[in-house]
């Protein structure tokens, strides 16, 4: 039946690539004009799948396919941002394998009593803002309007970022959508770790998702001449942030189920012959327990304020994101998980380490994910891969649920 399917999948995730790709690395940010191609090319496709198609006040592309009956929408997509130097399927994985099931619902003739929408949203990863998950949080209503004025590396605003997008920053709230409506959310992704490779399945039905929390540590120390200061009496913020980072390791490893990342630093004035005295640090926190994260971030926080009394320094944490973690919907899953069966495919469940917009999109409507194997559990990496064939099984599945799905069961 779909036996061009996954060769078509891999086409338009390649198309997509080839944007923002440089040396076989991939670095797409949001709202940035990489993106605004990227939303070209997809708002191509889908409007070639049949689709009305429009970008929202948050730089979210959305296209819609009516139904013969039910106005309600059956949403499906992931985001169109990545991180530096990713892959290619984190993400556009998630919107073009529903545009390929459109056209082949097209091709064959079938319309869907219920309308479907498909959306590439802006901003996941949170590369170049302090927030993430931006269009997804604009359309489930809880993004704060105070957000709009986080600034990236470059000092410039997301509500610059967005005026220079071609949206107009004051309406970001009409990005905003009613519960009433969508029938539910269903998130193709990448599995982004080992699981499924382990057990030789090409897909996975996740039953929830990781709750993270993100912040900016800034410690602020003296800066000082590298040749004359004495040792003992330096106010070294750079020595002092790297004990915070052993700390947070140390902490991180003494807890079952959480995970803590610094993935970025910048150090001021930044020369090799001038102590530190300003240095900055991300924090990632996550875990599938809320409560055991709090306790990470409690640990954390006496450990960094000890240090800063040892080192004469001061350490201030400001958390810039915070999201539960959240459980996927028992309805929509249950018809997810025929999709899988009906497709001859074991059903494995299992949980996301990662984070995803289906987290956001919870608190607008009900969500699923669809996670798909890849290559040696690689992601967040420019050899992150799927096979055809696998991109194959996530259009066969798909296609069983839009055919099957029943909005009221
Ligand atoms: C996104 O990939 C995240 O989990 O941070
Ligand atoms: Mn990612
Ligand atoms: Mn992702």
């Amino acid at each position: 039946m779909t036996s061009q399917a996954g060769s078509k999948v891999l086409k338009y995730i390649e198309m997509l690539a080839q944007i923002s790709q440089e040396d076989g690395k991939l670095t797409r940010l949001s709202l940035t004009e990489q993106h605004k191609q990227a939303n070209a090319l997809v708002g191509i496709l889908m409007e070639s799948a049949g689709m009305q198609v429009r970008t929202d006040a948050m730089g979210n592309i959305i296209g819609r396919l009516e139904g013969s009956s039910d106005k309600r929408a059956l949403l499906l997509g992931s985001h169109l941002d990545s991180v530096r130097d990713a892959g290619k399927f984190d993400g556009p994985l998630g919107v073009v394998a529903p545009i390929v099931c459109l056209e082949l619902l097209a091709r064959q003739g079938i319309t869907l009593p219920y309308a479907v929408e498909i959306i590439g949203f802006c901003d996941e990863e949170g590369v170049r803002f302090p927030s993430t998950l931006l269009g997804s949080r604009a359309l489930a209503g809880t993004l704060k309007p105070e957000v709009l004025d986080e600034r990236d590396a470059d000092n410039i605003s997301i509500g610059k970022a967005l005026k220079a997008f071609g949206q107009d920053p004051s309406e970001f709230a009409s990005a905003q959508r009613k519960p009433e409506e969508f029938l539910g959310f269903v998130e193709v992704h990448i599995e982004q770790g080992p699981v499924l490779e382990g057990e030789n399945l090409p897909v996975g039905l996740v039953t929830a998702i990781a709750g993270a929390a993100r912040y900016t540590v800034s410690v602020t120390g003296m800066a000082g001449h590298a040749g004359t200061v004495p040792m003992g009496l330096r106010k070294d913020a750079l020595v002092a942030a790297s004990e915070c980072i052993v700390a947070i390791e140390q902490i991180c490893l003494s807890l079952p189920d959480v995970v803590g990342t610094v993935g970025m630093i910048q150090c001021q004035p930044g020369a090799g012959n001038v102590i530190p005295g300003l240095v900055d640090f991300s924090l990632d926190l996550r875990s599938s327990q809320d409560s055991v994260r709090d306790d990470a971030e409690q640990q954390i926080y006496a450990a960094m304020d000890e240090i800063a009394r040892k080192r004469l320094v001061t350490i201030d944490a400001q958390k810039t994101y915070q999201a539960a973690g959240v459980t996927c919907d028992s309805w929509l899953n249950g018809q997810l998980g025929h999709a899988i069966t009906n497709s001859g495919y074991q059903l494995r469940s299992l949980p996301s380490g990662a984070g995803h917009d289906a987290m956001a999109l919870a608190d607008l409507t009900r969500i699923a994910m669809l996670f798909v194997r890849c290559t040696g559990g690689i992601s967040h990496h420019p050899d992150e891969n799927i096979t055809v064939e696998d991109a194959e099984a996530t259009v066969q599945v798909l296609m069983r649920l839009l055919t099957d799905f029943n909005p009221d069961a």
